[in-house]
């Protein structure tokens, strides 16, 4: 059975938050999956959901955080996805170095790594602390345990890390393995370190070798200067919501059937089988369009 919403949008990916917390402090974080401090969904939840996502036809699992890494059973959680779907992560590659080898064994097939700044002082800067070095260690284990193509995750941060764009670019330069990919910082609340992205998006389309308009349309991947590089722009995209094919789940336990409400969660802590299957399904309907 393959899960439609009533637009008939297919439910095809899910975004499942295993931690809320995290070992780095970022100035932007918008501290995904955490609804407010609780105990996170505990191994057997999350193969219940994993259980139910492999018989309603998701095809992608995506692990994210706070800091998925932190999660002592992390690797029993990616060995816990069924056959037939593609799992991958969102870390802040700090504790990759040692994982990395352990987690791509237990199936994980990507990760897309956070990392904002390659200058050690401005990094520290925007999370906190001094675990630059970690990162980096983080993505070359990554790539050689075969993780790829590992995304580069870089949120570009007014008057912080523009100018390091030329830096980002030489380090996924000629290197398959790497794609560098542009976040526009998500502030509903007009935050000064918001920095608008369509002058360097303009600048890259410009100059790019190749453009690949990807399948959901709201993702362009450019080569340039030998670099993939994509741009996220959610907000500015008005198809952003048209393509929309996830779900997430919130490390305390909640269906969340848009990313942009939140007055329409479903609680599923502690549900499994035909209930939990169930819940998905009456998530599913509460998905509609969003108006901006
Ligand atoms: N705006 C844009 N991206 C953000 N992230 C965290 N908070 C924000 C925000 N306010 C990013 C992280 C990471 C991914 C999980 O989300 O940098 O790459
Ligand atoms: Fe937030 Fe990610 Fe930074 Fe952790 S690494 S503080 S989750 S943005």
């Amino acid at each position: 059975m393959d899960l439609h919403d009533s637009y008939g949008r297919p439910i095809s990916n899910l975004r499942i938050s295993v931690n809320s917390g995290c070992n780095l402090r970022c100035v932007y974080c918008h501290r995904e999956g955490e609804t407010k401090p609780e105990t996170p969904l505990s191994l057997e939840d999350i193969r219940a959901i994993l259980d139910v996502a492999g018989n309603i036809g998701i095809r992608t699992v995506k692990f994210t955080g706070g800091e998925p890494l932190l999660r002592e059973d992390i690797v029993e959680i990616i060995r816990s996805v069924p056959p037939g779907i593609e799992s991958s992560m969102t870390t802040n590659g700090t504790l990759l170095g040692s994982l990395a080898h352990d987690l791509r064994d237990a199936g994980l097939a990507r990760v897309n790594i956070s990392l904002d700044s390659l200058n050690p002082e401005t990094y520290k800067s925007i999370t906190g602390t001094g675990l630059l070095s970690d990162v980096l260690e983080g993505i070359e284990a990554a790539r050689d345990a075969g993780l790829t193509p590992i995304k580069i995750n870089m949120v570009l941060l007014k008057g912080i890390n523009e100018g390091e764009i030329d830096d980002f670019i030489h380090l996924v330069s000629g290197d398959r393995h790497l794609i560098l990919q542009i976040i526009e910082l998500m502030d509903l609340g007009g935050c000064p370190l918001h920095a608008d992205l369509s002058e360097l998006e303009e600048k890259i389309a410009l100059h790019s070798r190749k453009v690949i308009t990807r399948r959901m349309h709201h993702r362009k991947k450019y080569c340039y200067e030998g670099a993939e590089i994509e741009f996220v722009r959610p907000w500015h995209n008005s198809d952003f919501c048209n393509h929309c094919t996830r779900m997430r789940v919130t490390s305390d336990g909640k269906l969340k059937p848009c990313l942009l409400r939140d007055d329409n969660l479903v609680d599923i802590r502690g549900k499994r089988g035909v209930e939990l299957q169930q819940l998905f399904l009456a998530a599913a309907k509460k998905r509609e369009p969003y108006n901006k």
